[in-house]
């Protein structure tokens, strides 16, 4: 596939153009253009890169990411589609959509070099709108160190030895200013001899409370194919996370606004105000796109088994696993 991307030398604005297959992507000041045979679209560059760079750091995440209403991709799990107007009814209804599909690591690659040249230097993605500065404008500088950033990835729970650690003001991660009023003591050990690096215990809310990022779910847990994820959240999700398998959600603070549409045509299924202690399994034929006034702690349980999605496709599983 080597020969299905390039990139151009930088425009007038001081951007470079990607190209993978047949999409074509560039940058203005404002706006991030995307082209492919028989359309385009564009996105502003804002939204377009908080997208990217999710879909990067997940490495396309499970089922689909869409940018928008329009653009985005769907996770094969070592092939990804990238769609225009797939999962729009109206592009659908017209046949205008557009698909190619690519191995992950060609994708992800162009993505990757997409996002760190159209990242200006005051920008994070993964940053709160009232945390960052400006997408916009001629480019300036770059943000390597927002965009390399790693998701947190626990082999079984973080703060284990060997494992990821735990966050403190010493390692660059202070209480955000909107979670000052979080415990920050953590509970006491007292493990047989022998069993020190096996019996862990950590406060669960000091670590949220020092989240730097948003909209941004952490594998802090891990039990086989059972990942704990839990994230911060703050103004709006970026993407519009199209369900291949049921995902929990358990609100721990705060409060966020789901928006629930189907999710191959978009059509409006639900609205779902979850607050403190409120549980909610998003059913695994569904889009949902998440409001956060202010910031707020959610726990996310996913499950990893690679078989989930064709099970659900194939409908041995009900899209939802619980009946009232
Ligand atoms: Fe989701």
């Amino acid at each position: 596939m080597a020969d299905s991307t390039s990139d151009s030398n930088a425009n007038e604005f001081g951007y470079r153009s990607f190209r993978l297959g047949g999409f074509n992507f560039h940058r203005d000041e404002y706006f991030v253009h995307i082209e492919w045979p028989g359309g385009g679209h564009l996105m502003p560059a804002d939204k377009f890169l908080r997208a990217l760079i999710r879909d990067v750091a997940w490495n396309f995440f499970y089922g689909i990411i869409n940018f928008d209403e329009v653009f985005g991709t769907t996770n094969h799990y070592g092939t990804v589609d990238i769609f225009a107007g797939l999962y729009n009814a109206g592009y659908r209804s017209q046949n205008r959509h557009y698909t190619e599909n690519f191995e992950s690591g060609d994708a992800r690659a162009v993505f990757e070099r997409m996002l760190e040249d159209w990242t200006n230097e005051a920008f994070d993605p993964f940053a709160a709108p009232e945390e960052t500065g400006s997408a916009f404008g001629p480019k300036r500088g770059n943000n390597s160190r927002a965009v390399q950033r790693k998701r947190v990835v626990a082999k079984r729970m973080v703060g284990l030895k060997d494992d990821s650690p735990l966050r403190s003001d010493a390692a660059g991660f202070p209480v955000n200013r909107q979670f000052l009023d979080v415990d920050q003591s953590e509970p006491e050990l007292h493990a047989e001899p022998g069993f020190e690096d096996e019996v862990h215990a950590f406060n669960f809310f000091a670590y949220l409370s020092r989240s730097d990022v948003t909209w941004n779910p952490s594998v802090t847990a891990a039990v086989k194919d059972s990942l704990l994820c839990p994230t911060t959240e703050e103004f709006a999700l970026p993407v519009i996370h199209g369900n291949d398998r049921i995902e929990w959600f358990l609100q721990l603070s705060d409060e966020i606004h789901w928006e629930i549409s189907d999710r191959d045509t978009g059509a409006p299924r639900a609205r779902a105000v979850m607050k403190p202690g409120d549980v909610a399994a998003m059913p695994a034929d569904i889009r949902h796109q998440g409001f956060s006034p202010k910031r707020s702690m959610l726990l996310v349980w996913e499950n990893a088994d690679p078989g989930l999605p064709e099970l659900y496709a194939k409908k041995k599983l009900k899209p939802n696993p619980v009946d009232f």
